[in-house]
């Protein structure tokens, strides 16, 4: 077999066999295959697409290109959870725990943040003393003893993915919709699930700008985990704003915390309840969804899901007072109020301009090589819709430096005040079994 020839076979769109597949992806991560000609093949799928076979044979190579996780240790369904990303998205925080104290086993994998969406990761290092690196042994036993453990992506996971992705992202073809879900599920796929929900961003804030394109890679990856024997279900959430009101890492436990006791904001505490009925049913705890969403919003009010957050925090050596005393968590030293200008009703909050500017702060990294401050962040006092008064707080800046000009201007300029009455944004749009 020669690549050159897949590569002619793939510019005239024709479909590639799991075999030619398999001997490109393993030439690749081997070295045989050279980047100038995965990037010529990269090129004609961004032109020609790839079928879902050919899409499905993609993924599960990219998954067998290195290690892959094996959970049969753990009893049960093992169901895992993947968001696109977002700014303030902490679903992750809350999500495990709730599906966790209904007993679905979560043995979840997390990566770090970087740019504007933050990383589960860094959120849970705020926590004093939590060590986000388990031994095999320790995290099985977790998952097995209270049903969830999270941590940091390690090992060679997915190397295929690794190359071709920083490949894709030097030659202009990121934006191939067959390459971005077999990129995705490849990871959930080594990762060892057996069921996965999947959490779409769409909006100013996230890798999809439009319903369109969002409905089309949830399709895409639906169909993929379909193929691949793993029931797989995505939900299309807003990230035309910030999800919740807390932007940054120690803010956004603290938020998480308020979900888990039944007391957070409705937007943020819909979204989970959503996919974690989604995952509870795909874990086969609940026999609908509306069971599901009735049960485990019981579950917050009851105050069991944070207990076993507290559980969880415990078993990885951090400090589980946290969830009552949330002045334990990391602290600024500087609170700095932006105010509006003008009354009205909020018309828009960028969502991508508030990742940036609480990256500015401290809280995100610029870089691979960045180090977070976990106290800095941005408390939204608004969401799209409210009404506001000239003068009123539409946010609290926490920083550890008294100069907070840049993102001060970033935060006044991605929030947008109408005159006229605004229309709340919906928070669900769809979601694709
Ligand atoms: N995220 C990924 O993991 N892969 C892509 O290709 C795009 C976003």
């Amino acid at each position: 077999m020669r690549m050159v020839d897949l590569i002619s076979k793939k510019r005239e769109g024709l479909s590639l066999s799991r075999d030619e597949i398999q001997f490109m992806i393993k030439g690749y991560t081997e070295g045989t295959i050279p980047d100038y000609q995965m990037s010529a093949w990269a090129m004609a799928v961004f032109f020609q697409g790839l079928d879902i076979k050919e899409t499905s044979d993609l993924t599960m190579e990219m998954a067998r290109s290195g290690d892959q996780v094996d959970l049969s240790g753990i009893q049960g369904i093992k169901v895992d959870k993947h968001s696109t990303g977002g700014v303030g998205d902490k679903t992750s925080l809350i999500v495990v725990p709730l599906v966790a104290s209904v007993g679905v086993p979560v043995a979840k994998m997390s990566g770090r943040g970087l740019g504007h969406t933050g990383g589960t990761v860094d959120k849970l290092e705020s926590i004093e003393g939590f060590k986000i690196e388990l031994t095999k042994e320790q995290f099985f036993q977790n998952v097995n003893d209270f049903k969830m453990a999270l941590v940091g992506q390690s090992g060679n996971l997915t190397p295929a993915d690794k190359k071709l992705y920083g490949l894709r992202d030097v030659t202009g073809t990121v934006n191939s919709m067959p390459l971005i879900a077999s990129s995705i599920m490849s990871k959930k796929i080594a990762s060892g699930a057996d069921a996965i929900v999947l959490d779409v961003k769409v909006g100013a804030g996230a890798f999809m700008k439009s319903l369109e394109d969002a409905k089309e890679l949830a399709k895409t990856m639906v169909s993929i985990g379909n193929h691949l024997n793993r029931k797989t279900v995505a939900v299309i959430t807003d990230m035309n704003q910030p999800l919740g009101f807390e932007i940054g890492n120690a803010n956004e436990v603290r938020e998480a915390i308020e979900v888990l006791s039944g007391k957070g904001e409705e937007r943020l505490t819909k979204v989970c309840l959503t996919l974690a009925s989604h995952m509870a049913v795909a874990g086969q705890v609940f026999p609908d969804f509306n069971t599901a969403y009735q049960k485990l919003e019981e579950i917050l009010r009851t105050g069991k899901a944070l207990e076993t957050f507290a559980k969880f925090i415990e078993a990885q050596g951090g400090n589980s007072q946290v969830v009552t005393e949330s002045e334990k968590l990391p602290q600024a030293q500087y609170h700095i109020e932006v105010t509006a200008e003008q009354g009205g009703y909020i018309e828009e909050i960028n969502a991508e301009a508030m990742g940036n500017a609480a990256m500015y702060l401290g809280a995100g990294r610029k870089t691979k090589e960045d180090q977070i401050d976990y106290a800095v962040g941005i408390s939204l006092k608004k969401k799209v819709a409210d009404e506001v008064t000239a003068g009123e707080v539409i946010a609290l800046i926490h920083s550890n430096s008294e100069n907070v000009q840049d993102s001060y201007e970033l935060i006044k300029q991605s929030v947008k005040i109408s005159s006229d009455r605004i229309e709340e944004l919906p928070i669900i749009y769809e979601v694709v079994e």
